[in-house]
């Protein structure tokens, strides 16, 4: 995906957000996504069906599903991410980035650092 597709994609995914009460962030490396989705979850589940079905990439995978007490981005109707600024903020995180969709957990811990 090129750089104008991904800012279209961002793009109408905050839109969309902000209109369904979605909050959340994005994050993208080499051609690999993270997300972390919050909100009601009748509407998290409508457009997590979306992306599933979004040929714009291909292996999504759902890390984890669960109620939340509060959301963590409640200021974001979806706030992007590129590994590379992650990186500069935390040098040590270069090799659990590399591996963005291979490690689950420290991807999710990740997400929820960086977007502090
Ligand atoms: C990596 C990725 C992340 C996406 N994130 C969102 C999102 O957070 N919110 C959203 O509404 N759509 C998101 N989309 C887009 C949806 O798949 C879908 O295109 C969009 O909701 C519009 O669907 P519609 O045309 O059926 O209304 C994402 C797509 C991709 C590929």
């Amino acid at each position: 995906m090129g750089v104008l597709a991904l800012m279209r994609l961002t793009d109408q995914a905050a839109q969309l957000n902000q209109k369904l009460g979605l909050s959340g962030v994005l994050f993208y490396e080499n051609q690999h996504f993270g997300q972390i989705l919050e909100g009601p979850r009748a509407e998290v589940t409508k457009i997590w069906e979306k992306i599933q079905r979004d040929p714009r990439h291909h292996q999504v995978r759902l890390l984890n599903m669960k109620e939340i007490e509060e959301r963590s981005f409640p200021a974001w109707s979806m706030r992007f991410f590129l590994a590379k600024e992650i990186i500069a903020k935390m040098p040590n995180l270069t090799g659990v980035l590399d591996g963005l969709p291979e490690h689950d957990v420290e991807l999710l811990r990740l997400m929820r650092t960086a977007a502090e």
